[in-house]
């Protein structure tokens, strides 16, 4: 993988501990919620991280805009590690470059603050701006997030605005500092069907504006393959796919990845899908056992897959990689 990403994720771990039983006072369970993740997200590029509920999706993006502490591996940006930014001023610098947009845009904006508190805050926290640079900056980001004219939106209240315009909303708020990398946490799950096209149109219009890359997070492979340069499928915790975007889409190796396409809705109600051939539910990756995370649903698994640990990203194609002992070997002849 790519040295000189513009971020850099390098075997990155989140163990939650859970207690079995409340009196219980030694902690003994852990989630994995993240396990051993790594990928480099280039300048420009949008990296999708797609993948069911619970597979760590959000728990990446938070680790890597340094809203949760990794349990291991380090957060690279610009080549260096962000592990000792704590606090204090070079957290400051480290928000300027690094910036979250959240799922729910009910949930993420304060109901107390109007618009132009809401988008401003970023630059009073960077305190380098006069009141009338701040002024401008946030009617310069309210109409290039497409909400204008500006006066008309910076004095409302959250609940004056629609669920499209409050996620506007949240993106000026993440945009106004204009850093070099947004984590977009499933944006436009939230929204009503008729305007998530117009939200993810305005993603990728900031990105040519802006030069912003993103992590674009979403468990809607179609979404992500519309959105993303590359994609890392996620299950349990791990990459098991990883590649350009269409390749991972057209050519996918990893029974996971083969599975989300095969669950995909097709728009036509004449066609009747084939039985799916993966059993099961997701579990809670708790203390899992050394082997292939997907072993369980796997209609591929065998003993091999059973005994060993669980597969490394082996590349496959140049800059497709795939965790699977079963692609690997066939791709091998
Ligand atoms: N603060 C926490 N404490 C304990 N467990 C957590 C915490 N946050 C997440 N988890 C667990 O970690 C795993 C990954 O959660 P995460 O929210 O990252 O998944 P996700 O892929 O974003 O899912 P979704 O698609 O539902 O948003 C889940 O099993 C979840 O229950
Ligand atoms: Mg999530």
């Amino acid at each position: 993988m790519s040295e000189n990403g513009l971020l850099t994720v390098a075997g990155l771990s989140k163990l939650f501990p859970v207690k079995k039983r409340t009196y219980s006072l030694r902690v003994r369970n852990f989630i994995h919620a993240v396990d051993g993740l790594s990928f480099s997200v280039e300048r420009g590029e949008v990296f999708g991280l797609v993948g069911e509920s619970g597979c760590g999706k959000t728990t990446t993006g938070k680790l890597i805009v340094k809203l949760l502490d990794p349990t291991a591996g380090a957060v690279l940006l610009g080549g260096e590690n962000t592990a000792s930014i704590r606090r204090g001023k070079p957290l400051r610098a480290f928000r300027r470059r690094v910036q979250m947009i959240f799922q729910d845009p009910y949930e993420s904006l304060n109901p107390r603050f109007t618009v132009f508190d809401t988008v401003a805050e970023p630059l009073v926290v960077q305190n380098r701006h006069s009141v009338a640079e701040r002024e401008r900056a946030v009617a310069e980001i309210l109409v290039a997030v497409g909400l204008a004219p500006p006066e008309t939106f910076m004095f409302r209240f959250p609940h004056e605005l629609s669920g499209g315009q409050r996620q506007r909303v949240s993106i000026a708020r993440a945009m106004v500092i204009h850093p070099d990398f947004v984590a977009a946490d499933e944006p436009t799950s939230m929204l009503d069907v008729s305007i998530r096209a117009g939200i993810m149109e305005l993603l990728l219009g900031l990105r040519a504006d802006l030069g912003v890359s993103y992590l674009y997070i979403t468990h809607d492979l179609a979404v992500a393959r519309y959105m993303c340069n590359r994609i890392g499928v996620m299950y349990l915790g791990k990459i098991v796919e990883l590649g350009p975007a269409e390749e991972v889409v057209q050519n996918s190796l990893h029974p996971y990845t083969q599975a989300l396409i095969a669950s995909v809705p097709v728009p036509d109600p004449t066609y009747h899908r084939q039985p799916g051939e993966i059993k099961g539910d997701v579990a809670a990756p708790i203390d899992p056992p050394a082997r292939c995370r997907f072993y369980p649903r796997c209609p591929r698994g065998d003993k091999q897959c059973e005994e060993v640990s669980h597969p490394p990203l082996d590349e496959l194609q140049p800059g497709h990689f795939v965790a699977c002992y079963k692609a690997s070997a066939q791709s091998r002849g």
